[in-house]
């Protein structure tokens, strides 16, 4: 929600307590194409996307592969530069900052990747990769490095601590592996960390351990997140609020138990009833999707969701809607719901 004044001349909102505001964020990926013979084609990873993340908040960003939530992670810690839009963290747009400006940032906004196999270097001990990040950024003095680094990877849960130092990521377990991809993250104490399919490819029988981890490091840490992942059940179990995307759009918004108690977009209550974490007690209407995701180069004029949603009428050809409140602080962007039809 969006409390602030945003001034773009000095590129700062006014305090409003968030961490993060993301405004019309957009990232158009540009196909490699013989430009002689055809126009350069966009893929819209992300289309103009307005969310905002408060202190100490869990923001859960929910959608099938491809609809634009990695890419959304990868430019709010600006690994990716926008397109288009603001990424105000902390008051500050950070969206066209680079160089040393961009730095001074960097160390407050951190990501944890999907792949535990893919994201420790193969050749570091655990406590190489954990101190590493501190060295970069010259972060206290030898002795100063050494105890946060074993502080770091006990608070992930990495105990007793000793046992875990001289390792190579070869002799860890994929959930010791996840949690030394934390303890980096965790290292240089940032403001928040973008969580990407944390737990989407550990064994179903650690994920627990690895949730509550990363929700006992936001109190301890008093941290935010954004928790990205395709699983709905996942961002019901970690969330606060939680964001609804589809082809690169968000559709809906709420508080988690709004979202899952009452969906209102025809795209959310079919993600529900794909996987059983709703109120068995309450009838629903089934919902079967119709036919695939288009491609992000082939995006149905309209409402992005038409071609799949068994409500569509020819409104939802001819325009766009948009993203608002239908009650309090719940936002969808479906024609037939503002209207109260569906
Ligand atoms: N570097 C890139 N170049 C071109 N297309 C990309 C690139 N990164 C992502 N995409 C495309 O952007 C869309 C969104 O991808 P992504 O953000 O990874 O989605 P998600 O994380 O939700 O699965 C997809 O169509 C993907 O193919
Ligand atoms: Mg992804």
């Amino acid at each position: 929600m969006l409390s602030g004044v945003i001034r773009p001349q000095r590129r700062v909102l006014e305090m409003n307590g968030n961490v993060l505001d993301i405004v019309g964020l957009k990232k158009y990926f540009e196909l490699k194409k013989d430009r002689l013979f055809s126009k350069p084609k966009y893929v819209r990873a992300v289309d103009g996307v307005t969310f905002s993340v408060g202190e100490r908040e869990v923001f859960g960003l929910v959608g099938e592969t491809g609809c634009g939530k990695t890419t959304i992670g990868r430019l709010v810690v600006r690994l990716e530069r926008p397109t288009e839009g603001s990424i105000f963290f902390q008051g500050t747009d950070i969206a066209g900052l680079a160089g040393g400006e961009l730095k001074k940032f960097r160390r407050k906004m951190q990501m944890i990747f999907q792949d535990p196999y893919a994201s420790l270097n193969p050749r570091m001990t655990v406590s190489q990769w954990v101190v590493e990040p501190l060295r970069n950024y010259q972060m206290g003095t030898p002795e100063e490095m050494a105890d946060r680094t074993l502080k770091a990877l006990e608070d992930a849960g990495l105990r007793p601590v000793e046992e875990y130092l001289e390792r190579f990521p070869h002799e860890l377990s994929g959930g010791e592996r996840q949690r030394v991809s934390i303890a980096r993250a965790l290292v240089v104490d940032p403001a928040f960390i973008v969580a990407d399919e944390p737990v989407s490819m550990l064994d179903v029988s650690i994920r627990a351990g690895v949730m509550q981890l990363l929700l006992g490091l936001r109190e301890k840490y008093g941290m935010a997140f954004i928790l990205i992942t395709h699983d709905i059940s996942v961002a019901r179990y970690m969330s606060d609020r939680m964001a609804v995307m589809y082809l690169g759009k968000i559709v809906e918004m709420a508080d988690t138990e709004g979202v899952i108690k009452e969906p209102l977009h025809p795209y959310t209550r079919a993600l529900i009833k794909a996987v059983p974490v709703a109120d068995p007690t309450r009838e629903r209407t089934p919902l079967p999707l119709t036919g695939e995701m288009p491609s992000a180069l082939e995006r149905p004029s309209g409402c992005v969701f038409r071609t799949r949603c068994v409500y569509a009428t020819d409104i939802c050809a001819e325009r766009e809607p948009s993203l608002v409140e239908v009650k309090d602080g719940h936002m969808c962007a479906c024609h037939l719901v503002e209207r109260g039809e569906i």
